[in-house]
């Protein structure tokens, strides 16, 4: 089988990444993964991506002057590395068309609301205080426009009464892990 050639983006902790990870340790997934790469050096899930021997690498913004400059030298690392699909994973940076323009329907990304609800941060806190009934998360195409690309697949979990923004959000990362492996694989067999 040709497996897709993927390079996930990730600020942080990268559970969403780890997921991935690890649906890809089984030779008939359709995706390999070949590169973890963050924004920031300190991000817990480049040392996953190490200890898995993923190649790992940090482009740290703070040391551009404009967003551009720093989506350009992300491009090139991108680029040299040959990718099929870009998987953003946790990724907090907001993205220039030096960007969405080179990856468009090629670059994918989880997010914690069931979109088109809920674009943007603090997505649990919003739903609590909406009353919503039903909340989850989404993986859909990284278009121009923040959270708003076409949505790929989405999971739900019930709002249950008492829930905080932390009960909420680790009942929808739950989901999250599943749902990332299987819709990156949807999309790495189109
Ligand atoms: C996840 O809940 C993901 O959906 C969210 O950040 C978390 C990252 O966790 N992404 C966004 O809010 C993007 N706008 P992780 O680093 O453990 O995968």
């Amino acid at each position: 089988m040709n497996r897709k050639r993927v390079g996930v983006l990730i600020s942080g902790r990268g559970s969403n990444m780890a997921a991935i990870v690890k649906a890809a340790r089984n030779p008939a997934y359709p995706a390999e993964i070949v590169c973890v790469v963050s924004n920031r050096p300190d991000a817990a899930g480049l040392q996953f991506a190490r200890d898995n021997s993923i190649a790992a690498h940090a482009i740290d913004h703070k040391q551009f002057s404009s967003r551009e400059e720093f989506d350009s030298a992300l491009n090139d690392y991108l680029q040299s590395q040959r990718l099929d699909i870009v998987a953003c994973a946790g990724f907090m940076r907001i993205m220039s068309p030096v960007l969405t323009k080179a990856w468009a329907g090629r670059m994918i990304n989880i997010h914690p609301s069931l979109l088109p609800l809920y674009k943007g941060t603090h997505t649990h806190a919003r739903a609590l205080a909406d009353g919503a009934k039903v909340h989850g998360c989404s993986v859909h195409y990284v278009s121009a426009e923040l959270d708003s690309g076409p949505v790929i697949a989405r999971a739900e979990v019930p709002v249950l009464p008492g829930d905080t923004p932390k009960t909420l959000a680790a009942r929808v990362l739950v989901e999250e892990h599943k749902l990332y492996p299987k819709a990156l694989a949807m999309v790495a067999l189109t």
